[in-house]
């Protein structure tokens, strides 16, 4: 049987309210008893009501009045009633239904067909919140969706535009580079030949000694400035998508042992742990950007370890069904759970200014899908972050 429920039942008359008590409470339901339509107003609101079983007529208020006075609270408004009658009066059963009653029970009643009653009303009751429920479930999914494809759609965008404008930049910023250069080259004669025009005429000599002196710094300050947006530039070209992936064989564990080499700089501090399945079969793809992602993740971690005792990294590989698994786990701070989506949108990120651009774990998506493979990030109990990357082996 399905869970039993609280019947509330009114009725003035004491030996049917008896009778129904027995007979239902027999079944398992928790009973509520009322002798007026204002006494079941009342337990109602005291109570949990599942389901009303009302006599029609009551002294005071009828079970047609008390029916509207519940279904007109937020509570009940959708709670089964079902009425008891003396009279067998089609016109009286019509206005029933109309005051919101879903059946209705002649006296003198058999307690056994009530029973069966009010189990069919519950149950279906039930089965209407359920699928209600689920539809409610159903639209709330259906809305996630909806905006998480939006967001992937702007992503894509965005990328797409990054890529454009990272193209588009990187003209002028070449010239622009190589002008300052030829500044920096030539500001060492200059500054010699303004000493001289200066021992000459020697007038006003105070701005000028400052400009002087300024110089070397205000053009350190502007190849710093060109050298960050060439960072960033460069970041952002990799959104192009580049038609043909260099497609090589290679070991995932050599091209770890590049990337190791390259970063060594950021992981000297670090105890790097390697647990690479053996043998393992060769991968398909550009190893270097392979290698550029394995990079960003280590250099990452490192810096999720800062400052900290015993900084430790665990790089591990292994062969899952037609796909590699390699991960890279650290012992930092891992990341906040509000932030594990945005991790990877281009330009998220937590570090201060100018020390982080934000693209390196969007880059590493990037690759990583050109790949056919998919990369997520998590936290470990007790432990820091863990991104973890899968590359199909076939494609
Ligand atoms: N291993 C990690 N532990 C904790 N947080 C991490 C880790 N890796 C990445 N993060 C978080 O994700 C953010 C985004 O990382 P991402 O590599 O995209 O950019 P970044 O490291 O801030 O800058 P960039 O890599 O461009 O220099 C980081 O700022 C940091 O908050
Ligand atoms: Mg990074």
């Amino acid at each position: 049987m399905e869970e039993a429920g609280t019947i509330l039942i009114a009725d003035d008359s004491r030996a049917s309210l008896i009778l129904l008590q027995r007979g239902l409470g027999r079944l398992g339901y928790d009973i509520v008893t009322a002798e007026s339509g204002q006494e079941a107003l009342q337990l109602a609101e005291e109570n949990n009501v599942d389901i009303f079983v009302l006599d029609v007529q009551m002294p005071g208020m009828s079970g047609f009045d008390t029916a509207r006075a519940l279904h007109a609270t937020t509570q009940y408004r959708e709670t089964p009633i079902l009425f008891l009658t003396g009279e067998e009066d089609i016109q009286q059963r019509i206005k029933g239904f109309e005051a919101g009653g879903v059946d209705y029970i002649v006296k003198p009643f058999h307690t056994v067909e009530v029973a069966k009653r009010v189990g069919i009303h519950l149950e279906l009751f039930r089965r209407r919140r359920e699928s209600e429920r689920y539809a409610n479930e159903m639209e709330t999914l259906a809305d996630e969706r909806a905006k998480q494809l939006a967001h992937a759609d702007r992503l894509a965008m965005l990328g797409t535009l990054a890529g454009g404008v990272a193209h588009e930049i990187n003209n002028p910023l070449s010239f622009i580079s190589g002008n300052v250069q030829t500044m920096v080259n030539l500001w060492p004669l200059m500054n010699q030949l303004i000493g001289k025009e200066l021992k000459r005429e020697p007038d006003d000599p105070d701005d000028l000694d400052f400009i002087r002196e300024e110089m070397p710094e205000i053009l350190d300050g502007i190849q710093g400035g060109i050298q960050r947006i060439a960072k960033i530039v460069n970041g952002l070209k990799t959104y192009v998508r580049e038609k043909g992936v260099d497609r090589e064989a290679y070991q995932i564990a050599q091209v770890f042992d590049s990337a190791l080499t390259v970063c060594q700089g950021a992981l000297n501090q670090v105890e790097v742990i390697t647990e690479f399945e053996k043998p393992l079969p060769d991968l398909m793809g550009d190893s270097q950007k392979i290698e550029q992602v394995l990079i960003n993740l280590c250099v990452n971690a490192a810096h999720a370890m800062e400052g900290r005792e015993d900084q430790k990294i665990w790089v591990r590989a292994h062969k899952d069904g037609d796909a590699i698994v390699v991960s890279v786990e650290d012992n930092g701070e891992g990341i906040p759970a509000e932030n594990l989506l945005s991790i990877w949108d281009p330009f998220f990120t937590t570090k201060e200014v100018g020390k982080g651009t934000g693209l390196g774990l969007s880059i590493c998506q990037n690759i990583i899908r050109e790949h056919g493979g998919d990369i997520e990030a998590s936290n470990v109990e007790g432990n820091g972050a863990k991104f973890t990357f899968k590359l199909p082996l076939s494609q």
